[in-house]
């Protein structure tokens, strides 16, 4: 029997780009008939059996905003099967046939316990980290790494005119995406990830190699989650005298705004897809950027990360360094 009821949800981190991803979902959906409900705080609001109907009229507008209206959460109640029966029971109470999970790696484990249980649901590939895997990008990934991007340049001219090195944090407890990424783009002297360790000495070598080129300023770029971490690094350095060193963390910052054009064009392919998806009977499968195309991925797979952060392109970073 075709479906006349979805509900979508977002999970996890917030990303620039969840918005329009709502968006696309409930017009794509209305388009072919379907009614969507809106879960409020993702797995949370699930077990609550917090649902809101959504119609064309709810998300105008939301194209333009960052966040997510419906709200996200961290539900570690859904991981225990008191809590998956919960979610189940909401499901069937409001009489909803598919389900749209919008969200990272997280939030897919999650969706996939909500597959085997025999609920029809479609993933849209939505983090910051950028680290799902057979993804080339999720939404939210650009803007943040955009905003990161304008903080470091700014920080790189007032380092220039004192002389200063800068010790710069960014997002990542377990991906160095947007540190690796952000580090190659603003052209600073190291970068420290989780997947590719820098040790100590490294980090001395790289700021004696600065002050003896002659430069004017040192940056470094570190992931939240590199085991090296930014407040020690700026510690360590502190009183060596080759520059006079501060800290600078971006935090959340780089999670909220607006996305820009390239999030809101991928968020509405990929929710438009996960949407035709889903109605067409497949379940258990994400929608993503891959090979610059949109295409539908096993949960399986994107659960699996595949490391966009390479000893080769940290090697090149080294290199450019210079
Ligand atoms: P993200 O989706 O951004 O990676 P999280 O890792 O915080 O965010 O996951 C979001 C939510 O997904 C969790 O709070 C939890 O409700 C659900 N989730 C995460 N891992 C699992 C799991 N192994 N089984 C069931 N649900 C999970
Ligand atoms: O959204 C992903 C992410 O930004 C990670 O890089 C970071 O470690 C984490 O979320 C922190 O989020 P929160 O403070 O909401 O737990």
């Amino acid at each position: 029997m075709p479906m006349r009821r979805i509900a979508v949800l977002t999970s996890g981190g917030d990303a620039p780009g969840m918005n329009a991803a709502i968006r696309a979902v409930v017009r794509c959906a209305d388009a072919a008939g379907v009614e969507t409900l809106g879960v409020r705080s993702g797995y949370r609001g699930l077990m609550e059996g917090d649902l809101v109907p959504l119609d064309l009229r709810s998300v105008g507008g939301i194209i333009t905003q960052g966040g997510t209206m419906l709200g996200s959460a961290r539900a570690p109640k859904f991981k225990e099967a008191a809590g998956l029966e919960r979610a189940l029971a909401a499901l069937a109470s409001h009489d909803i046939q598919g389900l749209i999970v919008i969200g990272g790696d997280g939030s897919h484990r999650g969706a996939l316990t909500l597959h085997e249980a025999g609920i029809p649901i479609a993933g849209v590939a939505s983090t910051i980290d950028n680290d799902l895997g057979g993804v080339d990008t999720s939404i939210g990934a650009d803007t943040a790494l955009n905003t990161a991007l304008e903080m470091v340049d700014r920080l790189r001219t007032t380092a220039s005119s004192h002389h200063r090195a800068f010790v710069v944090e960014v997002m990542g407890r377990h991906s160095g995406y947007l540190a690796l990424m952000t580090g190659i783009a603003a052209g600073a002297g190291l970068i420290l990830t989780p997947e590719v360790p820098v040790t100590i000495e490294q980090a001395v070598r790289a700021v004696r190699y600065a002050h003896d080129a002659d430069k004017s300023h040192f940056l470094a770029v570190a992931a939240e989650g590199s085991p090296l971490r930014a407040v020690e690094l700026v510690e360590h350095l502190s009183g060596h005298g080759e520059f006079d060193v501060r800290l600078s963390i971006l935090g959340h910052i780089q999670r909220g705004g607006p996305p820009r054009v390239f999030d809101r064009l991928l968020a509405t392919r990929t929710a438009a897809a996960a949407v035709e998806a889903l109605l067409a009977g497949q379940s258990g499968v994400t929608a993503g950027l891959v090979g610059g195309g949109i295409d539908m991925l096993p949960f399986a797979t994107v659960i699996q990360p595949t490391p966009k952060v390479t000893p080769e392109l940290c090697a090149l970073a080294n290199t450019l360094a210079r």
